[in-house]
């Protein structure tokens, strides 16, 4: 029979085992509802790890990528086409700077950033030949490249892949002092990567002011401010970028994942012209990156951010669910606390006893339909589609509520 059981054992048999899902197989998407083989329905509370700001297949930027599908999918950048400049016009205006390089995924995005940050260092601050090095954070979650990995303290995503790639300083999220001392410890600092929240490590929010201090710290010493919005950016946390809470303007932008409302894999990083002008023809690029498909699913999804105003229902949405569920999580031993920025948010669970209870509440979250995955053994990340109403997110925190009850009376 072809139930759901029959595609998970499809994937086990011959996938390779590098994600662990949780046991549900979706057939269908729509809105802020997914909805499993057997038709069972549920809210998606992931939305792709933020990728579905807009909801699930938005009629408009579906059919922005079907038109444009039906007229020209891909040149490869050794042509022009007619759809690049016009998204690239577009998407620099939207966010305000003066060029944009297209990319596919948020890995490739943060590489081409690292490697931007680097070539300015060389060609345009000074820097010895070799010798510029990046500042990064703990906790820190930018993809899965090699280089990328290097300076991950995920164990898990970083074991087993060495030599790593050099040039990299760690330093404590959230802690200016510790950044002020490695910049004046380290001479050839060429630039700092942030994400503005951390979202892999749980919707992690830094204090009031950071951004705007490891600006400040970065213009002291001459260096590129990074900002990596793959998750936070594009109306998540209540302002179209996250860096918008603090009223900072990064020198790089990462874009990716809701770039395109995830119907496409869409990435971008954006600076201006005395940054960009470092790549010539020939240094870097990408064969799909750019595509008309993307171009066009690029302009739909963004407009549709801006139309249906996605960051303020993100950012009032936000305050409502924090506070709703503070209040419920005083209720039941298994819960602590729920932190985050606009509907980027993460419940840390009490699993002191129990390794496993993220799991265990996200399993039985599913069987009352809600969809949320845990992100480490004790944090789960709740993200819906920011097209969410008030009336929707009520009854999502009815059904958490109800799961935290249920879990309390069997324990
Ligand atoms: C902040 C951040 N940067 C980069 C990435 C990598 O994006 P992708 O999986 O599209 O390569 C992610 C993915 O979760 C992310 O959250």
């Amino acid at each position: 029979m072809i139930n759901s059981q029959y595609f998970i054992e499809l994937e086990e048999r011959y996938g390779a085992h590098n994600y662990h899902p949780l046991p549900v197989v979706l057939a269908q998407g729509r809105g802020v509802k997914v909805k499993d083989v057997e038709g069972r329905e549920y809210y998606d509370f992931l939305s792709a790890y933020s990728a579905v700001n807009q909801g699930h297949c938005h009629p408009k930027i579906v059919n922005a990528l079907v038109e444009q599908a039906q007229e020209l999918t891909l040149t490869s950048r050794a042509f022009f086409n007619n759809k690049l400049g016009i998204y690239e016009e577009f998407v620099t205006q939207f966010f305000g700077y003066q060029k944009v390089l297209p990319m596919n995924t948020g890995a490739e995005a943060v590489e081409t950033a690292l490697k931007l940050c680097r070539k300015w260092a060389y060609e345009i601050k000074g820097t010895p030949e070799g010798e510029a090095k990046i500042v990064v954070c703990e906790g820190n979650f930018h993809g899965r490249t090699t280089t990328i990995v290097s300076f991950s303290v995920d164990p898990d995503a970083y074991g087993g892949y060495g030599p790593y790639t050099p040039g990299f300083i760690v330093v404590p999220y959230n802690d200016i002092p510790a950044l002020e001392k490695v910049f004046a410890e380290n001479e050839h600092i060429a630039g700092f990567l942030v994400e503005p929240v951390q979202g892999e490590a749980g919707a992690h929010v830094p204090d009031e002011g950071y951004l705007k201090k490891s600006y400040s710290l970065c213009k002291k010493y001459n260096s590129l401010f990074i900002a990596d919005e793959v998750q936070t950016g594009i109306g998540r946390t209540g302002r179209l970028l996250a860096c918008d809470h603090e009223n900072v303007r990064p020198d790089i932008l990462i874009l990716g994942k809701a770039l395109s409302g995830g119907v496409y894999p869409v990435s971008a990083v954006l600076a201006d012209n005395d940054k960009m002008q470092v790549f010539r023809p020939g240094q870097h690029g990408s064969t799909f990156g750019g595509n008309p498909m993307a171009a066009a699913a690029g302009i739909a999804a963004l407009e549709v951010v801006r139309d249906e105003q996605l960051a303020e229902n993100a950012f009032r949405l936000g305050n409502i669910f924090r506070e709703k569920m503070n209040e419920i999580c005083k209720k039941y031993e298994i819960c602590d606390f729920v932190r985050g920025k606009g509907l980027l948010n993460a419940l840390i669970v009490n699993n002191i006893k129990d390794k496993d209870i993220a799991w265990e509440i996200c399993l039985k979250l599913a069987d009352n339909g809600l969809l949320a995955k845990p992100t480490h053994t004790n944090i789960i990340r709740f993200a819906p589609p920011l097209i969410i109403n008030q009336a929707q997110l009520l009854e999502c925190i009815d059904i958490i509520d109800k799961t935290f009850c249920q879990l309390a009376d069997s324990r």
